[in-house]
């Protein structure tokens, strides 16, 4: 089962529409957005990326959404979960992930879009925990783990094995938030 669409106060995350492809296209050729991602080389590759997450969400159910701000813009870029989809030492694992177009960066969209895919995940999903990988230097997506409650082990540290051999980005950083940790973080009383 699908989700339509998660809101929150300020933003809804949705399934794609063909037109998100062309949004999706300027980040993926904005060297700010990248600069901490294996390249998509073109709007092929661009395409073919969103293609799968689109083949995730008809398979599972969620996936990496659209994030949309109503009335004001129909894409921003995306946030969401998804089966990792290689071996490594923390799998089989749902990763949370996000991307959005350095224009929105700064106003606290990808952390408000996070913590409605975290509840979706744990409470419509039922996972019993979230993932979050990155390399060293990206701080901002650091921060947003960190402002969903996600805790790092140095010991989870691991080389991304899509990433090339002595490549800069192949040492990844494993953050991880377990259910239990998210429901006493969340717990209102
Ligand atoms: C990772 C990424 C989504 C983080 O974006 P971000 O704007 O830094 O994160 P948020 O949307 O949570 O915004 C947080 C910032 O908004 C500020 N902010 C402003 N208004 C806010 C509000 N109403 N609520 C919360 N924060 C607010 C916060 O103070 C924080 O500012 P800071 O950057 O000075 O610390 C973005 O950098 C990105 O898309 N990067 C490229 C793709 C990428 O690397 N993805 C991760 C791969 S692992």
């Amino acid at each position: 089962m699908s989700a339509n669409a998660l809101r929150s106060e300020r933003l809804v995350l949705r399934p794609w529409r063909t037109e998100d492809l062309e949004a999706f296209s300027r980040i993926s050729a904005d060297p700010v957005a990248m600069r901490h991602l294996l390249p998509l080389a073109d709007r092929g590759a661009s395409d073919a990326y969103v293609r799968r997450i689109e083949a995730h969400i008809t398979q599972h159910g969620f996936g990496f959404w659209v994030v949309e701000i109503p009335s004001y813009k129909p894409f921003i870029g995306f946030v969401g979960l998804m089966h990792v989809g290689y071996e490594a030492h923390f799998t089989p694992a749902v990763e949370i992930g996000w991307r959005l177009h350095p224009d929105y960066w700064g106003h606290g969209y990808a952390t408000e879009a996070a913590r409605l895919a975290l509840r979706d995940g744990f409470e419509r999903l039922d996972l019993k925990e979230v993932v979050a990988l990155t390399v060293h230097a990206n701080h901002r997506s650091r921060g947003v783990m960190e402002r969903i409650g996600m805790t790092r082990n140095e010991e989870d540290d691991f080389d991304h094995p899509r990433v090339p051999d002595d490549h800069p980005l192949r040492r990844h950083m494993l953050y991880r938030l377990s259910r239990s940790d998210w429901e006493t973080q969340n717990r209102t009383s």
